[in-house]
């Protein structure tokens, strides 16, 4: 087997792009058989042993995707620079690496997976797949008929208009509406882009459904180990072989 560039055995796992395996070389958290190395070092996949943050990457180890109801005030990330709190932190008896699959943001709760099931990660990423996923969004005021229809309709972002969505009103009180979402893209920041394009800033949002899967028993910073019928049903979603 000839030598390759560690980024792309990294990436070949399903850990992460290219771009972000590079960003963890440069931050010096990838090592070839105990030694740090540097961007552009290679390594051979079958007799040198690569770790980042000194945990082994291959396909020796058992797959393994979990579940877990992200509180707010934790990075989907494996490591923050400005030392807050991160998602994996949360994963105290997980020993595989495994990554989130998309994001939520800092100040967002609810449903994450978490892989290193790279055939998944990558279904999951892939256009095809349009996994449905629901939020909650807490937004300020009473959201007209109007905004409501606009919103399931498609709202003019920076990055175009939004796809078509299921948007219905759950309840209002007397300072607040609560709207649930039901989407199938999964831009950045996308529910929160799209009830303040409309004039109605979000003060809480959850993810409470990503495909089939539910919060159930799940309180926030909990997690479940998915089934191996679960990860088949969610290969399956995108009718990919
Ligand atoms: N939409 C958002 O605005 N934020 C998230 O975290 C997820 C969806």
């Amino acid at each position: 087997m000839t030598k390759e560039r560690v980024q792309k055995l990294i990436a070949a796992c399903g850990l992460a792009s290219r771009r972000e395996a590079e960003r963890w070389i440069e931050a010096g958290r990838v090592a070839v058989n105990g030694a740090v190395i540097s961007l552009g070092d290679k390594a051979d996949p079958l007799l040198d042993q690569v770790t980042v943050d000194g945990k082994p990457i291959g396909r020796s180890e058992t797959e393994v995707t979990v579940l877990l109801n992200k509180p707010v005030g934790y990075v989907t990330t494996m490591s923050d620079p400005e030392g807050r709190p991160v998602v994996s932190d949360l994963l105290t008896d997980v020993s595989e690496r495994v990554v989130p699959v998309g994001r939520l943001d800092l100040t967002t709760e609810g449903l994450l997976l978490m892989t290193n099931d790279g055939d998944l990660a990558q279904r999951l990423a892939h256009p095809r797949y349009h996994v449905e996923k629901r939020y909650l969004a807490r937004v300020r005021g009473t959201v007209e008929a109007a905004a409501i229809k606009q919103l399931a309709e498609g709202v003019k972002l920076e990055d175009g208009v939004t796809a078509p969505a299921r948007v219905r009103l759950v309840r209002t009180t007397r300072t607040h509406s609560w709207l649930e979402f039901t989407l199938h893209e999964g831009r950045n920041r996308q529910v929160r882009r799209m009830c303040e394009a409309l004039g109605y800033p979000v003060s809480r949002l959850k993810r409470i459904a990503y495909a089939f899967l539910q919060e159930g028993e799940l309180k926030p910073g909990q997690y479940r180990r998915l089934t191996a019928q679960e990860v088949a049903r969610l290969k399956g979603l995108g009718g990919l072989k």
